[in-house]
């Protein structure tokens, strides 16, 4: 997505995890990592999994993809999991699964627990798994409300193309005061401008599949993402486009004014925002707020990208709004569980001794 302009240099939103005797993070790391998501609503922490805790989450993942039976997660994407050009599925709430998220959740303590009392439900653990020929999500804010995490088990290349943000684009008290008053405004044109040009990419891509043997187009493929009344927000489907039935990007973007606007402000709006996509190495973790503007991109590589994700309330939610942008499983839909449980949950055993040598144990 060259025309995008996006940068992959993600170094000055990470900080190194230093992880102290207890298993969590230093209180000095721990306030690096909240002065990132406050600032800027995201922050990669590197390093943040050892090799065999990465192992074993990979395992997980691999375990409920390769179940036939496994739930499918259904909030986004929709045309894309139907092709089998994304895989988005629930993780059940099993020993393994808790334990794992049990860990993350104690390790990063220090983070999630400033946002996050521990009477806040866990919405979601899941994966997200996206192949060669997936559409490039339009840039969107999830329900507001929840720190997500997304974590990464493998490397994850550029090609294969990790989630994109705009950092500084979360919502909270005083922020549309910014840019002369203008900031939420602008964040829209900016979102606007970006999401035609992933459209025309969509649509690119879209016909050069159609004769490339790579990734041959499925019957009915390519009228579900071009033209269709099928429901999928992250689409490049000109019939929901040109009708206004898409609440991410339609032609009511583009009407007179914002074009106009566009016009006026649209060499200062990359000085104002800008597109950063992670490519995070094994055993990262993204934390990011879900008011942040984000997208998941394409993946433009043969290897298939996969992220453990992970979803906590910070507020009390609406179910409906709670499965309008996340996927509980119906183990836990059954068994809730809060940020408060998994604080107390059983973690896995104590990794290797890496992490403690990194603060001098
Ligand atoms: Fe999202």
């Amino acid at each position: 997505m060259r025309a995008l302009g996006v940068s992959s240099d993600t170094s000055a939103f990470e900080v190194p995890a230093a992880i102290g005797a207890d298993g969590r993070l230093t209180p000095d790391c721990a306030r690096q990592a909240v002065g990132m998501i406050d600032r800027y609503g995201v922050v990669v922490l590197t390093g943040l999994l050892s090799d065999e805790e990465a192992a074993f989450g990979l395992d997980l993942v691999r375990q409920t993809i390769a179940d036939p039976d496994r739930n499918k997660c259904a909030f986004a994407s929709e045309t894309d999991n139907r092709y089998l050009r994304r895989d988005f599925c629930s993780l059940p709430t099993s020993a393994p699964v808790v334990s794992f998220a049990a860990t993350l959740c104690q390790r990063l303590e220090g983070v999630i627990g400033e946002y996050c009392g521990r009477s806040r439900p866990l919405l979601e653990v899941a994966t997200f798994t996206s192949y060669i020929g997936s559409s490039h999500q339009y840039l969107h804010r999830d329900p507001a409300g929840v720190i997500s995490l997304f974590a990464a088990f493998e490397d994850v290349s550029e090609e294969q193309g990790g989630t994109v943000f705009v950092p500084g684009t979360h919502m909270y008290g005083g922020a549309g005061n910014h840019h002369g008053g203008q900031a939420y405004a602008l964040m829209e044109l900016f979102r606007a401008r970006a999401n035609w040009l992933i459209l025309k990419h969509n649509l690119a891509k879209l016909r050069a599949m159609r004769t490339d043997a790579a990734t041959p187009l499925a019957p009915g493929e390519f009228r579900d993402r071009v033209c269709s009344s099928k429901w999928d927000l992250h689409q490049p489907n000109l019939l929901r486009f040109l009708t206004g039935k898409n609440a991410q990007f339609s032609l009511r973007d583009l009407a007179p004014r914002a074009l106009w606007r566009l016009w006026r402000e649209g060499a200062g709006l990359d000085g104002k925002f800008r597109l950063v996509q992670t490519a995070p190495r094994k055993g990262s973790v993204i934390l990011y707020r879900s008011d942040l503007i984000h997208a998941g991109p394409d993946n433009r590589s043969p290897a298939p990208r996969r992220f453990f994700g992970m979803s906590i309330a910070r507020d009390m939610i609406e179910t409906k709004y709670w499965h309008d942008g996340y996927s509980p499983d119906p183990s836990l839909t059954a068994n809730p569980l809060t940020f408060g449980d998994l604080l107390d949950a059983p973690p896995l055993p104590r990794p290797a001794s890496r992490h403690l040598s990194a603060v001098g144990e």
